[in-house]
């Protein structure tokens, strides 16, 4: 077998592509399902299910009446669609589950960690207002990608 120098390269370039295209793809989120893209849209981005972990879902669906601090009532049979399609579209890697499920994806550890450049001015400015309008900032989240390509921090 005969290495040359430039098959080993090719190698690694090959290699290094497929590592990037699979990071890119991280923050791409492209589960769907009607109803959810409905009725959790009403007051903000519907937020992708592959943000929060199965039980953080599971729990917020059961108290819809009290969703922090509005009525986000829905009939049982709609409430149970879209309970089992974010469980079963929810992120993976326990990444945010220390202890007891956050049901603010801006309170996970990850958050946190990914905005922590982000300064407080930033947050509280007219444009923002709040951490959870992720659209501010990730001009395509309605289409689930928080990349950085498509990202825009109002100054
Ligand atoms: C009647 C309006 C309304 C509807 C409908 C609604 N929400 Fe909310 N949601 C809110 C409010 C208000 C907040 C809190 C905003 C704040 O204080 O940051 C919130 C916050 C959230 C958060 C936490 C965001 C963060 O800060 O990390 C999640 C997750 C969420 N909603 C999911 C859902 C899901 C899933 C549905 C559909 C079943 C839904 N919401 C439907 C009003 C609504
Ligand atoms: C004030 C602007 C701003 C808001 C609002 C915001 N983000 Fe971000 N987001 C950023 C910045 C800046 C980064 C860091 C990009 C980097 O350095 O990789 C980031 C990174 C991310 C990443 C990682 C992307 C990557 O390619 O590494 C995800 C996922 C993400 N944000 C999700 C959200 C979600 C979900 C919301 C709403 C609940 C949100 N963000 C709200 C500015 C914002």
């Amino acid at each position: 077998m005969r290495f040359t120098f430039q098959t080993i390269s090719l190698a690694l370039v090959s290699l290094a592509s497929i590592m990037s295209s699979a990071h890119a793809a991280e923050h791409v989120y492209s589960a769907n399902n009607v109803k959810w893209k409905t009725e959790c849209s009403a007051c903000h981005l519907a937020y992708p299910p592959q943000l929060l972990p199965a039980e953080s879902w599971r729990v917020m669906m059961t108290q819809l009446d009290k969703h922090f601090g509005a009525d986000a009532s829905l009939d049982a049979k709609t409430a149970a669609e879209i309970s089992a399609f974010l469980q079963a579209n929810a992120e993976r890697n326990n990444r945010a589950t220390t202890g007891k499920p956050s049901l603010r994806i801006t309170e996970t550890r990850w958050f946190k960690k990914e905005h922590d450049e982000v300064p407080a001015r930033v947050w509280s400015s007219a444009a923002v207002k709040q951490a959870g309008n992720c659209a501010a900032c990730h001009t395509q989240a309605e289409r689930g990608d928080f990349s950085e390509r498509s990202l825009r921090v109002p100054r």
